[in-house]
């Protein structure tokens, strides 16, 4: 049987990795191979040849074809063996074929879609800010986390962790109380809007405290969408705003990487500064993160206890339980 996972794109590497040399990667516990043909295509199969099992990571890329290192048997992208050196007169067949994945590019990263036959057209889930010119996009990241990707998309949802976590940043101390939020569960995921909280250090442009309004929207499981608006108040332009995908790639059930794209009215700053600030971020997230246990989302009632504050992360978990998601939970 095809798991669930299977059928959603994953980002599998940044788009520069992926050069004329085999590239290993990880997802959802099954090894990759990720290579670029001579006309700049990036391509992937599973990392394991139909032949002896040997990693086709191994091998080399020969005219735009993956070779195993071990007898030399060479696959084109559709995973077909084209050559079998020691028995250069057969035809392979069927039988000497490599499992194929889906690849595409997007938003500076590889994605792949594990179940190839029935992939969707549209790669990952839907980042609106992307469309809009007016906003700076760049990755941050990856960052290698010893949790669950369900464990890293609840604490991106999650509010009433930054008074403490992100004291002075993202929240602080004398700020702690979450006002109620609005949840709008539909078919395809859900949206949280008008969350309301006092953010010291919003931004890497921000001078001074103010009150930002976030927006969540969820569409698939192991990623989210945040938008920020801070008010005047925090001394960011006018108009500004921010969009944040986190996009997880699940390695194994309770090790995952993670990248954000964002898109940032900012056109300014240095490159330098607003990576700093994602990275000072997310490193006082990482350890809380990997302290958790279990590392695996807990989606039966009554295992963790939940308050009113916690909407947005009893909502995710209802969304990965109606999903019949299995991986990364428990
Ligand atoms: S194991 Fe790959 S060619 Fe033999
Ligand atoms: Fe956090």
């Amino acid at each position: 049987m095809v798991q669930i996972e299977f059928s959603y794109w994953h980002p599998v590497c940044d788009s520069r990795q992926v050069a004329d040399e085999p590239l290993s990667a990880l997802l959802l516990d099954l090894p990759l191979v990720l290579w670029r043909d001579e006309d700049g295509v990036a391509h992937a199969l599973h990392d394991k040849c139909p032949h002896r099992g040997a990693r086709l990571s191994l091998g080399r890329v020969c005219h735009g074809q993956l070779q195993c290192a071990y007898h030399g048997w060479t696959f084109n992208h559709q995973g077909s063996c084209t050559l079998i050196p020691a028995m250069p007169q057969l035809t392979p067949t069927q039988a000497h074929q490599a499992k194929t994945v889906a690849v595409r590019e997007h938003m500076g990263l590889v994605w792949v879609c594990l179940d190839a036959e029935n992939a969707d057209n549209a790669v990952g889930p839907a980042f609106e800010a992307e469309k809009n010119a007016n906003l700076r996009k760049f990755n941050a990241g990856p960052y290698d986390v010893a949790t669950s990707a369900p464990r890293i998309v609840e604490n991106f949802l999650d509010m009433s962790h930054f008074s403490f976590v992100h004291d002075g940043w993202l929240g602080e101390s004398s700020h702690c109380e979450i006002p109620e939020i609005e949840l709008q569960e539909h078919e395809a995921g859900f949206k949280v809007t008008n969350a309301q909280v006092w953010q010291p250090n919003t931004s890497a442009l921000s001078i001074q405290p103010g009150m930002v309004t976030y927006s969540y929207e969820v569409m698939h499981p192991y990623s989210a969408v945040l938008t920020k608006v801070p008010d005047a108040q925090s001394g960011v332009p006018a108009g500004y705003q921010e969009s944040i995908i986190v996009l997880i790639q699940p390695l194994t059930s309770e090790q995952s990487r993670v990248w954000f794209r964002m898109a940032v009215a900012d056109f300014d700053a240095e490159m330098e500064d607003l990576l700093a600030f994602q990275d000072k971020i997310f490193f006082q997230d990482k350890p809380v993160l990997e302290s958790q246990l279990p590392r695996q989302l807990p989606l039966t009632a009554g295992v963790e206890a939940n308050v009113g504050s916690d909407k947005a992360s009893v909502a995710y978990r209802r969304f990965l339980k109606k999903q019949g998601i299995t991986f990364g939970v428990c």
